[in-house]
């Protein structure tokens, strides 16, 4: 090429939760009955769909509208009903996007080249990737702390913001992926008084909000935030559960506070105007779940189901002294850090075929430990879990999900993940 076209991030883009998945397709030839613990998909992990659903959906489905264009912004009703939900919007500080990925690139990919968002460490990495990409440059985050429930140290987000004048916004992930934090209110009102303090603006995703074990935990940033301009990021894709609809909204707040933050959204929703619309279909039930009883009784019977994995996980890890134990607040993930002065440089796992651990050999040659712990466990145990070091993170650790529908299977998964943990220490 005459010019280098290669952005210099993309060396460092990898997205585990699939490419863990290419490991899988190498190995398949050995066994076929892989555990999947590496996506968060209730829905793949064999959570029934719930027949009020597909009904709402379907009737949905009878009606023509449903099959056209919508409004670049979003279907007017919906955004209405939003609305009018949520006192402190108007429709017009709603956006809809496809799937939350849309919008979290756009809402970087529109910031100047040197506006930064500082976002916490470890993070979930579609929204690192994004940022960094759209800087050309390395992250700027804040750590969570595991030995603090995972909160992080406002003063440390105070002196990065005060000492790099680039930072411009602050991103919060609450509850957060992939540790299982709940950030508690007086956390989220430090933050706010760091953003409104140096003229910031926050940026909140907030997919998971109504799937903590404990509504005492629900704090929304818009019950809190008052003059600060923010965006939240949200969708039904956990909650519904209804993954495979991707889309995804944001809704802006106190754009009228601030005129370089409105003219940005008005860029954001520009990129939007550009591609017409999103999907129609999701954006037209979303009013119809939301009011449905069904959906409310539903959540609540997921969230018990969930805590009661967290339970047994409880049950089964809490006394194993070569991991960091602290138990989920919300449905979904459960992350695993290894104690890492207590196992060897060597350490592995039996793996019957010889052609397989020779394989598992080299492709763990020069990775961290966590994945090389994640490569093992797949050849020898048949559990695929994410390996987390690369969402940015200093721990070797990795993230399994509450998801499994058998109960029976779960327990299974758990005690075996176990079991290679202590293997893996012994050699
Ligand atoms: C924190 C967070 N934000 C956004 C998303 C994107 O959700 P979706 O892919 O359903 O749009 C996810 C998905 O796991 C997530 O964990």
């Amino acid at each position: 090429m005459r010019n280098s076209i290669i952005h210099f991030w993309v060396a460092e883009q990898t997205y585990e939760i699939r490419e863990i998945v290419e490991i899988w397709n190498k190995i398949k030839t050995f066994w076929k009955d892989m555990i999947w613990e590496n996506i968060g998909d209730p829905v793949n992990k064999w959570e029934k769909v719930p027949d009020w659903l597909k009904i709402l959906v379907a009737n949905r489905l009878q009606k023509d509208d449903t099959y056209a264009y919508s409004p670049s912004k979003w279907v007017l009703e919906t955004r209405q009903y939003l609305a009018k939900i949520n006192w402190k919007i108007w429709e017009e500080d709603i956006i809809f996007f496809n799937w939350l990925w849309e919008a979290i690139n756009k809402v970087y990919w529109y910031l100047a080249l040197s506006a930064r968002v500082l976002w916490p460490n470890p993070a979930y990495p579609t929204h690192s990737s994004a940022e960094a990409t759209n800087s050309w440059t390395f992250h700027l985050t804040y750590n969570l702390d595991p030995d603090n429930w995972w909160n992080p140290n406002l003063e440390e987000i105070e002196n990065k913001v005060r000492y790099n004048p680039n930072i411009s916004a602050i991103l919060v992930i609450n509850p957060d992926n992939p540790t299982w934090a709940v950030f508690s209110r007086k956390t989220l009102e430090w933050i706010i008084d760091i953003a409104k303090r140096y003229d910031l603006f926050v940026i909140f995703d907030e997919i998971y909000e109504k799937l903590t074990f404990e509504e005492k935990d629900r704090v929304l940033l818009r019950d809190i935030i008052w003059d600060v301009p923010w965006i939240a990021m949200k969708w039904l894709s956990k909650e519904a559960p209804w993954p495979g609809a991707r889309c995804g909204r944001i809704e802006i707040y106190n754009q009228d506070k601030d005129d370089q933050f409105r003219k940005y959204i008005k860029s954001v929703y520009f990129s939007k105007m550009l591609e017409v619309c999103s999907t129609t279909l999701p954006q037209k039930v979303l009013p119809d779940i939301y009011e449905s009883i069904d959906f409310q009784l539903s959540l609540k019977e997921r969230i018990e189901k969930y805590r009661k994995r967290a339970d047994i996980i409880e049950e089964i890890m809490w006394d194993l002294d070569l991991i960091k134990f602290v138990k989920p607040k919300w449905a979904f993930y459960f992350t695993i850090i290894f104690n890492l002065d207590k196992f060897g440089k060597n350490s592995t796992l039996k793996i019957e075929n010889d052609e397989l651990k020779w394989y598992i050999e080299w492709i763990s040659e020069n990775v961290r430990f966590d994945k090389k712990f994640c490569y093992y466990l797949m050849a020898s145990r048949w559990i695929c879990v994410v390996p987390l070091s690369w969402f940015n993170s200093a721990y070797n650790w990795f993230r399994m999900t509450l998801l499994e529908n058998d109960l029976d299977k779960f327990r299974y998964i758990v005690e075996t993940i176990k079991s290679a943990i202590i293997e893996f220490s012994k050699t």
